[in-house]
């Protein structure tokens, strides 16, 4: 491990930096498992990673050395487990904020908490909880960010790197520094208990809020407007036959 000069209370302060490692997600586990305590804020980042975790066990792809590819290690254990979604707002919201400031605001969330450029995606979270009780005891935070890699595979459609929007390709280690600064600012106002203007940030940011758009419902092609998402994490779609709340596999987003 190694200090660094991220001007952070804690996100980043304590890097791992691996050169190759399975995931990121994975390693921050084991070493949880492991006697010694984590600080928390832990980052552990690779430059590439053998089998990069997404969420519903897909797999998570990256160019090696082309992007970011890393795992926050977080103790809220001031939120009760039933409202861990307050957590992904957060990080999200972050990761968010840093982007908007470099590409813009054509940067939004894609519920739950894929980062998109207009409609392509250009990272994601993976948060693993631990909880104890009714509440959250620990959290790893896996960001994959697509920044420097220009193609990618034939598979993968609607994906777009920071390097793809900006032209040029952009410092990796800043990139993170910025990142682990900004997430560490909405954490704290999490910790804070500043959930209304999480909610309300996150709305604004989100992809498709407020607009008409069509979505697949049991095999169904139904046109929709998204209103939020309830205090459970479920998506609030408003349809014709009325309002209704859907988990990610309920849905899905059709691109016209
Ligand atoms: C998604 O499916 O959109 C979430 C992708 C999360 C990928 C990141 S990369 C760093 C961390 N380690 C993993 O194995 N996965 C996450």
């Amino acid at each position: 491990m190694q200090n660094n000069t991220f001007i952070t209370l804690f996100v980043g302060q304590s890097l791992v930096k691996l050169s190759k490692v399975d995931s990121t997600n994975s390693y921050l586990k084991k070493l949880l498992s492991n006697s010694k305590p984590l600080v928390e804020g832990t980052v552990i980042m690779a430059d590439h990673q053998l089998a990069g975790r997404g969420q519903y066990s897909n797999k998570w792809e990256s160019e090696d050395g082309k992007n970011l590819t890393f795992s926050i290690y977080l103790k809220p254990s001031f939120l009760n487990a039933n409202h861990q979604f307050e957590l992904n707002k957060a990080i999200s919201l972050g990761i968010n904020d840093c982007l908007r400031a470099i590409i813009g605001d054509d940067c939004k969330i894609k519920w739950p908490n894929d980062i998109y450029y207009q409609d392509q995606k250009m990272g994601g979270i993976l948060i693993e909880n631990i909880t104890k009780g009714y509440l959250l005891k620990e959290s790893i935070v896996g960001i994959g960010l697509n920044v420097n890699q220009i193609e990618f595979s034939k598979d993968l459609s609607r994906v777009i790197s920071v390097s793809n929007v900006l032209g040029k390709e952009y410092d990796l280690q800043k990139l993170l520094m910025l990142i682990c600064e900004s997430v560490e600012r909405r954490y704290l106002q999490l910790k804070a208990g500043k959930l209304e203007l999480l909610e309300k940030d996150y709305l604004q940011r989100m992809f498709r809020f407020e607009d008409k758009h069509s979505y697949e419902i049991g095999n169904q092609k139904v046109a929709g407007i998204i209103k939020g998402v309830n205090p459970a994490g479920k998506l609030l779609l408003k349809t014709d036959d009325g309002l209704k709340e859907l988990d990610l596999k309920e849905v899905a987003f059709i691109f016209d």
